[in-house]
């Protein structure tokens, strides 16, 4: 084995334990009063939100909160780093671990009383230089030492903290990537190092992280999984594979970027019950509905109420299936979402705008989680309340 992976580990170890790591500031205990969303859900679902940027959570007091906290803070339980614990801020260098975002998010949330989803381990995008540029000499060997050594350090700092982790996020290929569905051996670093055995590798992935933090649960997380399709065959196929030999896998994520641009898959609900039939948790980690814009930037009236429908469909299948239990949206509003960013033309994703005006499809879901909701009770799945 090359002795430079094992100085890193070493080092790594050294910098967690000498305190050379920015950390979040501390933060107030008292909370921000729930509210919308979050205080019409039922007592066994999350709702959650990507928060873009740990940043805007700098100098957090519950007293006087931005607008941007204060809508944070209330209407969400559970809250995503949506950049900030990926390998590249996180692990920004060899053994040099900054943990400064991803603390931000995870001390407002205890203020809070919300839960943290952990994003992400093992990805083929987002990583640092110095992975991209070592990986390309790696044996299995080094890649698992590096790999290990990362889910250890972060999953370990954050143990207790975080409620589920996207272990393995996108490793997958889609079926119109050149090879059809297949896991990402050419472009995820450590899959290609170890793409001999990528699914021994993957198993280990989670078995590192159980070991680091028992208590979090453990997700495999993709997008383009939501319906019944070649991908989603492939992910049941290698979830039962996992669990069949004892890997500490406990959920599957489906992303849930959807557009306006493309039809809703009805097979959805079936899709997540199936693998929760496995014994899997079931969440919908990333949702966002997108919108094609006219030239005056504006949608229409009936995309308003399209984009409200397509949210009310994703809410309603996880109300429908038990072992569904986290909903998150990737962004609070729309000034905060990725996606003008990547789709030219494209935009209005998020179900409130800029200026934190709800749209329609904040309302529906809002009703959504108040007819699920008798009083303290579990979920009532859609379709089966009963009338007063
Ligand atoms: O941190 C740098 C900053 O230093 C620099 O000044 C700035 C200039 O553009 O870029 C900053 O990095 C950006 C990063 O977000 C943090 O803001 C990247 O350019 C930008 O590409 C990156 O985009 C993120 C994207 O993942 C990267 O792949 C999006 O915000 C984030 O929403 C998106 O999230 C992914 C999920 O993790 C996985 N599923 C798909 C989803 C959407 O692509």
């Amino acid at each position: 084995m090359n002795t430079h992976w094992k100085s890193i580990a070493v080092r790594a170890a050294a910098v967690v334990a000498s305190g050379l790591l920015v950390a979040g500031a501390a933060l107030p205990a008292s909370a921000v009063k729930p509210d919308g969303l979050r205080a019409d859900a039922p007592k066994d679902l999350k709702i959650g939100a990507a928060v873009w940027g740990a940043k805007e959570l700098v100098g957090y007091d519950p007293k006087s909160p931005t607008e941007f906290q204060r809508v944070l803070a209330s209407e969400y339980s559970s809250l995503t780093p949506e950049n900030d614990m990926k390998w590249d801020s996180i692990h920004p260098a060899p053994g040099v671990y900054n943990f400064s975002g991803g603390d931000l998010v995870v001390s407002f949330a205890k203020a809070n009383h919300q839960v943290v989803r952990g994003h992400t381990l093992l990805w083929h995008s987002q990583n640092p230089q110095w992975v991209t540029d070592a990986s390309k000499t790696w044996t299995c060997t080094e890649a698992r030492l590096v790999l290990k050594d990362h889910i250890d350090t972060v999953v370990g700092h954050y143990k207790g903290q975080i409620q589920q982790w996207d272990v393995a996020n996108e490793i997958f290929q889609d079926t119109w990537d050149q090879g059809g569905v297949r896991l990402r051996t050419d472009k995820n670093p450590f899959l290609k190092a170890c793409s001999q055995d990528p699914v021994a590798l993957i198993g280990d992935a989670f078995r590192w992280a159980h070991a680091a933090d028992p208590g979090a649960v453990l997700f495999l997380n993709d997008y383009n999984v939501e319906g019944i399709n070649a991908k989603t065959n492939a992910y049941y196929a290698l979830a039962k594979e996992l669990l069949a030999d004892g890997v500490p896998l406990q959920g599957f994520g489906l992303q849930a970027h959807l557009s306006l641009a493309y039809g809703f898959d009805d097979s959805l609900q079936a899709n997540m019950q199936r693998f929760a039939d496995l014994g899997l948790e079931i969440s919908l980690t990333e949702v966002d509905v997108r919108v094609p814009l006219g030239e005056d930037g504006e949608p229409s009236q009936q995309q308003v109420a399209e984009q409200a429908d397509r949210y009310q469909r994703l809410l309603g299948a996880c109300l429908a299936v038990e072992q569904c239990q986290s909903f998150t949206i990737w962004g609070v509003d729309d000034s905060r979402s990725w996606v003008p960013d990547v789709f030219a033309g494209e935009g209005y994703a998020l179900p409130m705008t800029g200026d934190f005006a709800r749209k329609p499809a904040y309302q529906v879901m809002r009703q959504l989680l108040h007819d699920a909701t008798p009083g303290n009770s579990p979920r009532v799945a859609p379709g089966q309340r009963k009338a007063k």
